[in-house]
C-alpha cells in the first residue's frame, strides 16, 4: 500500500502528467483538496473509487483516512492543485506518514504560475530584462511571512514576481511594488488559468487595482515585471550561429547541415 501525492495541475483536467493520470486511475481511494482541484480531474478515478474531499477535514482526519486505507491495503491517490513543491501542505502530511511508516511517492504537476504564463503567451525570463522568477505570497491568516521575504525585499532585485494567494490585497501589493518597478510597470492578473472561465487583465501597477473587480477572487495569480511588455529584449545566445556548445558543435553542424537543439 502506498499513498501517491499527485500534482493535479492548475485546473484543466488534461494538464496532468501521464504518470499522475495513471496513478489516479489505479488507486481505489482518492483524496483531493476540493477548494482548488476541480471535480473534472476526478473523472480519471476508477468508477468504484472512494473519493474524499479534504477541504473540510483536519490534518488528523486526513491522517486517519491514510491509516484506514493502509490497514485495508488500499493505494491512495492524494491530489493537490498545481505542483506539490509550493503551498500544498504536503510537507506536514509526509511527516505524519513517515512517523507511521506508511510508504508514499510524489508526482509533480503543472504549477499555476506556469499555466498563467502560458495563458499570457509570456516567457518570464527574457535576456537583459529578468533572469529570475520569484514565487511568493503575502502573509495570510494561516501563514505569516518569514523576515526577509517581504515584497519590497524581492522587488529590489527587479526579478519577475509571481504573487500567489494575494488577489484580495491587489491594491496593497501594487502600491508596495511601484516604488521599485515604477508605476508604469506591467502587471497581469490571471484568474483561473486553464479553466474554461479563465480571465486575464493586463494593466500597470498604477491602474491594475481599478481594473480588477471582486469577481476575480481567490484562484488568481498576480504577475509583475518588465518581461510582460518587453519587445526590445536581447536574443538568447543559445541559438546564435556562432555559439559553440556540446550538443551543437559548429563543425558537426556545418558538416551534416543539421543541428540538435536543447533548452
Ligand atoms: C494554495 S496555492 C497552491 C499553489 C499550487 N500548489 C501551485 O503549484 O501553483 C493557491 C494559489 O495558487 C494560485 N493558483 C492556483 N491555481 C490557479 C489557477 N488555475 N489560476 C491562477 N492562480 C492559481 C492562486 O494564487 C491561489 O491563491
Amino acid at each position: 500500500m502506498t499513498v501517491h501525492f499527485i500534482g493535479a495541475g492548475p485546473g484543466a483536467p488534461d494538464l496532468l502528467t501521464l504518470r499522475g493520470r495513471d496513478l489516479i486511475a489505479a488507486c481505489p481511494v482518492c483524496l483531493y483538496a476540493g477548494s482548488l482541484v476541480p471535480e473534472a480531474v476526478l473523472a480519471h478515478c476508477p468508477p468504484e473509487a472512494r473519493i474524499v474531499n479534504t477541504a473540510p477535514l483536519s490534518l488528523d482526519d486526513i491522517t486517519a483516512v491514510f491509516e484506514q486505507a493502509h490497514a485495508q491495503g488500499l493505494d491512495v491517490a492524494r491530489l493537490h492543485s498545481g505542483d506539490l513543491s509550493v503551498w500544498s501542505a504536503m510537507g506536514e502530511q509526509l511527516r505524519r506518514l513517515r512517523a507511521l511508516g506508511i510508504p508514499y511517492t510524489v508526482t509533480p504537476g503543472v504549477p499555476a504560475f506556469a499555466a498563467a504564463a502560458a495563458s499570457l503567451g509570456a516567457e518570464l525570463t527574457l535576456p537583459g530584462v529578468a533572469q529570475s522568477v520569484v514565487l511568493t505570497r503575502t502573509p495570510g491568516r494561516a501563514s505569516s511571512m518569514p523576515e526577509g521575504e517581504s515584497l519590497a525585499h524581492f522587488a529590489r532585485s527587479g526579478a519577475t514576481l509571481a504573487i500567489h494567494l494575494s488577489i484580495h490585497k491587489l491594491a496593497e501589493v501594487a502600491a508596495a511594488l511601484a516604488p521599485f518597478y515604477g508605476a508604469d510597470c506591467p502587471v497581469a492578473v490571471v484568474w483561473r488559468a486553464s479553466w474554461p472561465e479563465q480571465r486575464i487583465v493586463r494593466a500597470t501597477l498604477a491602474d491594475i487595482a481599478a481594473r480588477v473587480d471582486d469577481s476575480m477572487e481567490r484562484t488568481a495569480l498576480i504577475l509583475v515585471g518588465w518581461v510582460l511588455a518587453a519587445e526590445g529584449f536581447d536574443e538568447s545566445r543559445l541559438y546564435t550561429p556562432d555559439y559553440e556548445r556540446r550538443f551543437r558543435p559548429q563543425s558537426a553542424g556545418a558538416m551534416h547541415g543539421c543541428t540538435t537543439e536543447q533548452g
